[in-house]
């Protein structure tokens, strides 16, 4: 099993976008595929899957408060899909979120426990992929997601704060854990990734950061990818769309990834 978070360091670059429509690709490909909430301060799995109130979250799983299998939510056989899709949902209640930033280090310690104890779980039940769609930034609950990855997919957006985010958390965060990196700009802007422009980019990306992650890819931003209102897994619901298309090709290269430590 390959186990990986989708982190950044801004907010809104589209991880959560990404984590659930590549969890969708891999198990209409017929992967077992796990994927969990875990930005417990804007919990968004439950729209995107449109799913309404649950009787426990990840978050009740962390505090060892009810099983694993009590918090997973099968969503594969809604759709017919050639693998499993197992889905664990952040709690959205505004209490639970008030009730989530105010956790200590202590509980966050016992998290990563809960999460390696999860992620034991499902290498036994057969899953391929365990993804965590983590929470933008350097709290403990995002740091906890790359602790127990794998390695961590980084989604950036082609803009200065990104590109100077980004090179502090490879510098200051993966690189002192250790851990193996890909980056994927999502929301280019398409005439970037034409001709001449194509090639600069490249080349200003590979300056800035060759050596020290692996680059994944560029997504365009499509004007009709928010137009579900958040509320669809388009890979599941308009697979056609040129979007996904792009999507599926890397997800073709995240299975095909290998790293130094593999
Ligand atoms: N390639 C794209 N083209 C156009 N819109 C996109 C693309 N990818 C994602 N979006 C849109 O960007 C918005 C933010 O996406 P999403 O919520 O997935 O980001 P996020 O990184 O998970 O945000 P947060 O940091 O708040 O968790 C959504 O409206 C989504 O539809
Ligand atoms: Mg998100």
């Amino acid at each position: 099993m390959r186990t990986f978070a989708i982190h950044s360091y801004k907010g809104g670059t589209g991880k959560t976008t990404l984590a659930a429509n590549l969890a969708a690709i891999m198990a209409k490909k017929g992967h077992d595929v796990a994927i969990l909430d875990t930005d417990f301060q804007a919990p968004s799995l439950h729209t995107l899957f449109g799913i309404a109130t649950r009787s426990c979250y990840v978050n009740d799983f962390l505090s060892e408060k009810v099983k694993h299998t009590e918090v997973l939510t099968d969503i594969g056989s809604t759709f017919d899909l050639s693998g499993k899709l197992f889905v664990g949902f952040s709690d959205p209640n505004v209490e639970a979120i008030r009730e989530q930033l105010a956790k200590d280090r202590k509980w966050h310690m016992q998290a990563i426990s809960q999460l390696l104890v999860l992620k034991q779980k499902l290498e036994k039940e057969g899953f391929d992929y365990f993804i965590l769609d983590s929470a933008p930034g350097v709290h403990y609950s995002s740091v906890n997601t790359i602790v127990v990855s794998d390695f961590t997919i980084i989604v950036a957006k082609i803009d200065n704060f990104d590109f100077d985010g980004t090179a502090h958390l490879l510098d200051e965060l993966y690189g002192p854990l250790n851990k193996d990196t890909m980056l994927l700009f999502n929301k280019v802007v398409p005439n970037l990734l034409e001709g001449k422009s194509s090639a600069g980019l490249i080349e200003m990306v590979k300056e800035m950061f060759e050596g020290k992650t692996q680059l994944l890819g560029f997504l365009p931003c499509y004007c009709n990818v928010p137009l579900g209102m958040g509320s669809e897994v388009l890979a599941l619901t308009q697979p056609d769309l040129p979007f996904i298309a792009k999507l599926i090709e890397i997800e073709q290269k995240i299975e095909a990834a290998e790293f130094p430590g593999d």
